[in-house]
């Protein structure tokens, strides 16, 4: 079996539980050592995200709001948002061992790790959605991480912008999102939501660091400072840190970044 070619069609699989298929084979056969690391041909540019068959894509000030989390209707909509931050998820993680060749081995057995966890939080949600009677397309949604990542074609810029930035910030949001939760009534279906979204921080923290580490390594690659990450941030994301954020200080810490970095980003003292 051949690594890019594999990954390829399983980046181009619009069918979501065919690619999940395709994708756990791939993980067998790659984990027993079954695979060749030949490229045979670039890395391609996708136009469209995988999923733009299934779900409709909107521009993000138009995808649903989440607001009362205690009807179906609430859950149905928070739960799609983040099942379909999971399902990007899984092409992104594909996409920088895809696209990134020639690279020592632990970087493909880290972002297939990651795949493989993206896959695990997307069925959690997905199975809650079926619960509510919902599926995975129901309800429309950006394509801004399939942008993001698509716009960043150097290791170095993207390791920054999608485990560095747009998954950390993921480990700053989650805990606001349960804090709400805790004012509402009980709810069984708010605790299972609530349970699901605890694995999810706790496994996006390892992903993030795995980004640290290799953004780190493309740092040195290129002869550049790990401080250039807020220069490519301010790049992509101009909005990014201008105004102070609630960081998950010890989630951050724990993933790879520096009190500095998470100081400038509260814009207060709060680590140190
Ligand atoms: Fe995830
Ligand atoms: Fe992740």
């Amino acid at each position: 079996m051949n690594f890019y070619n594999t990954i390829e069609a399983i980046l181009e699989e619009q069918s979501v539980h065919v690619k999940i298929e395709k994708f756990k084979q791939f993980y067998e056969e790659y984990k027993k050592n079954d695979i060749d690391f030949l490229s045979e041909s670039e890395a391609k540019y996708f136009e469209n995200p995988s999923y733009s068959s299934t779900c409709k894509i909107v521009p993000p000030q138009n995808v649903p709001k989440r607001s009362n989390f205690t009807t179906k209707e609430g859950q149905i909509v928070l739960l799609h948002a983040i099942a379909h931050i999971e399902y990007s998820a899984i092409d992104l993680a594909l996409d920088a061992a895809y696209r990134f060749r020639s690279l020592e081995r632990q970087f493909y057995d880290d972002w297939l790790e990651v795949a493989n966890d993206e896959v695990k939080h997307f069925l959690m949600l997905e199975s809650l959605l079926h619960e509510l009677d919902a599926k995975y397309g129901d309800v429309a949604v950006h394509d801004a991480l399939f942008e993001a990542s698509q716009r960043t074609q150097t290791l170095l810029e993207r390791m920054a912008v999608v485990p560095r930035y747009l998954e950390a910030n993921g480990l700053d949001a989650t805990p606001l999102i349960l804090k709400k939760f805790q004012k509402l009534p009980q709810n069984a279906m708010l605790d299972k939501i609530t349970k699901a979204l605890h694995v999810i921080l706790e496994e996006e923290v390892s992903h993030v660091k795995k980004g640290d580490y290799w953004f780190a390594f493309a740092c040195k690659q290129e002869g550049k400072d790990k401080d250039v990450y807020f220069a490519i941030i301010d790049k992509y994301y101009p909005q990014g840190f201008l105004r102070p954020r609630v960081v998950n200080t010890d989630a951050r810490k724990e993933a790879g970044f520096t009190c500095k970095e998470i100081n400038f980003m509260a814009q207060k003292q709060v680590c140190g």
